[in-house]
């Protein structure tokens, strides 16, 4: 496809802080849409699994993981099996979301992730959730998600515990403070809104709705632009 084919192929990007509902909005919104969904915490997550199973500590063994990851299309395609095990919910664990910022900030870890995915702006439309996305995919449709910390503190502490992890508020939200600041102040692409996107405030409305308001701006965008 040729630079000029690519740029035509719509893409959604969807960013902001942890357990602002990126995840379930952005696959609300592809599926109504019929686009492709590419949700880029997941490969750093997968990183940050790896990292830690086979302990890594220097930044030398991070970055060849990330190679590795990057070169399996079935990971960078959100399926999330290493060696025929599926690590879906192993990626979402309190050590995972306390490790992953580290991994995050790693300049030549997010090169090796953007070679990769840029790939995946394809036929009929993306959807792409994650950090720095709309530096990755020039776009005019730019969301950002914020939502109240104490509110996210809560949604966590219920979804841990359907997941048989017993933390307490105050941990976790400790924990959504001190990593949304790390995210915020690294040096490459921190946790903020890029210019132009639409900020959503997530806090007291449904995931539904949130999509409802990326679908309405994206309609509204596009009709504006064929008069
Ligand atoms: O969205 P998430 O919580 O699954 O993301 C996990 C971590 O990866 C979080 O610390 C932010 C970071 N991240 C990033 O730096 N760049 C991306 N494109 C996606 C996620």
């Amino acid at each position: 496809m040729t630079e000029l084919q690519d740029l035509a192929v719509p893409v959604i990007t969807i960013d902001g802080g942890g357990g602002t509902g990126k995840g379930s909005v952005s696959k609300n919104v592809s599926e109504f849409l019929g686009f492709h969904c590419l949700d880029t915490g997941v490969i750093f997550r997968v990183i940050t699994f790896i990292k830690i199973c086979r302990n890594v500590t220097d930044k030398r063994g991070i970055i060849k993981i990330a190679q590795e990851v990057s070169n399996n299309p079935v990971l960078v395609r959100n399926t999330i099996h290493l060696d025929e095990t599926l690590v879906g919910n192993a990626i979402r664990t309190p050590i995972i979301d306390k490790n992953v910022s580290e991994v995050a900030k790693i300049p030549e870890v997010r090169n090796e992730i953007r070679k990769r995915i840029v790939d995946l702006r394809q036929y009929p439309g993306l959807v792409a959730e994650g950090r720095d996305m709309s530096h990755v995919f020039p776009t005019d449709f730019m969301y950002f998600l914020y939502a109240d910390p104490r509110v996210v503190a809560t949604r966590r502490v219920i979804q841990n515990q359907r997941r048989e992890i017993f933390l307490s508020y105050d941990e976790v939200l400790k924990d959504i403070l001190d990593r949304d600041h790390e995210d915020k102040n690294r040096k490459v692409s921190p946790l903020k809104p890029h210019e132009g996107a639409l900020i959503i405030d997530t806090s007291y409305i449904s995931k539904e709705a949130v999509a409802e308001i990326i679908l309405d701006d994206y309609r509204n965008q596009i009709n504006k632009a064929r008069v």
